[in-house]
């Protein structure tokens, strides 16, 4: 069972030509509500996309946009183990979203920020427990030292970015960042390869946008080129990612087969509006899979030139 302990949101999104600069006012095209929040979207990936046994652990207000947020995890096929906290409304987040699918997201916490130490369920049969920064810090840190005390996997997506010290960094065996986050936790000067590597965990996932992503495990670096695809909408790619790859390692994918997953499936989910009703099902992620086998050559060399690798840097498979 993975455990997807994090925030969920109502998503309030305003399509429009480019995101406001600060003091603009943009007249938009179209207005939706769907189901977000990093930690949501991710257990709902890896439930659905990821065919995984996932539960998740969330705080909820005793309002209406709790609702759709706990019937789009149940559709997906999450547990919930919900949280209802009585004077805080559901967590929201305000979304504008390009004409080149770009995003700029403010997101209000809500009853995400209630959630709290005492609240992490017996890891009983638990095997990896999944968090992200949108929870309060101690909760994260508690969380992630009891499932380390029990022999848990603990894997972090350190987002929204922000430092991180060496106590919580210690107690993560996967720590997935994307290149505005690692800038954050690994703050030194040095190519995105040498940043990961002064990280000195057993594993880092740089995700790269339409690039690709860059991992590093204890058997070297690897790189994953992403799928070029029509991008209308990126919110939520990110989040898909990390729920499908850490359901391919908890079925015993290698660190290479489940980067290449994950990065289908997050390309599938640029390509339809919102977060959660972006998830790609598990049989439409096969199938791209078995169109997009192999990467180019020529995008994997650009990719190792921009993480600042050369071929002899990678993991032999
Ligand atoms: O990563 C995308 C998510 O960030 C959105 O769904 C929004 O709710 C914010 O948490």
């Amino acid at each position: 069972m993975i455990l997807f302990a994090g925030s969920a949101n109502l998503d309030f999104v305003v399509r429009a030509s480019h995101i406001p600069a600060p003091g603009e006012t943009v007249l938009g095209q179209s207005f939706a509500t769907y189901p977000g929040g990093k930690g949501a979207n991710q257990a709902a990936a890896c439930a659905k996309a990821g065919r995984a046994p996932t539960q998740m652990l969330l705080a909820l207000g005793c309002d209406d946009f709790a609702k759709p947020i706990e019937a789009s995890l149940q559709d997906a096929g999450v547990q919930l183990l919900s949280q209802r906290i009585a004077d805080t409304p559901t967590g929201t987040a305000f979304i504008c979203v390009s004409d080149d699918a770009q995003n700029a997201i403010t997101v209000a916490p809500g009853a995400n920020a209630r959630l709290q130490p005492t609240h992490l369920p017996s890891l009983e049969g638990v095997t990896h427990l999944v968090m992200q920064l949108e929870i309060p810090l101690a909760t994260v840190r508690a969380f992630a030292q009891r499932a380390r005390d029990q022999g848990v996997q603990v894997v972090l997506n350190a987002a929204p970015a922000q430092p991180l010290d060496q106590a919580l960094l210690g107690t993560i065996d996967l720590l997935i960042v994307n290149e505005g986050e690692l800038s954050a936790v690994s703050p030194t000067a040095g190519s995105i390869a040498q940043r990961m590597r002064t990280l000195n965990l057993s594993a880092v996932i740089t995700t790269l946008g339409d690039k690709g992503c860059c991992a590093l495990s204890e058997a070297g670096f690897w790189v994953e080129p992403a799928v070029s695809v029509q991008a209308v909408d990126t919110t939520g790619a990110g989040d898909t990612f990390c729920g499908v790859l850490v359901a391919a390692l908890a079925s015993k994918s290698t660190l290479p087969a489940a980067t290449a997953k994950a990065s289908a499936a997050a390309a599938l989910a640029c390509m339809l509006p919102g977060a959660q009703s972006s998830i790609p099902s598990a049989q439409s992620l096969d199938d791209f899979m078995a169109a997009h086998k192999t990467q180019s050559d020529v995008a994997r060399e650009q990719l190792l030139a921009y993480c600042g690798l050369q071929p002899s840097d990678l993991q032999v498979l």
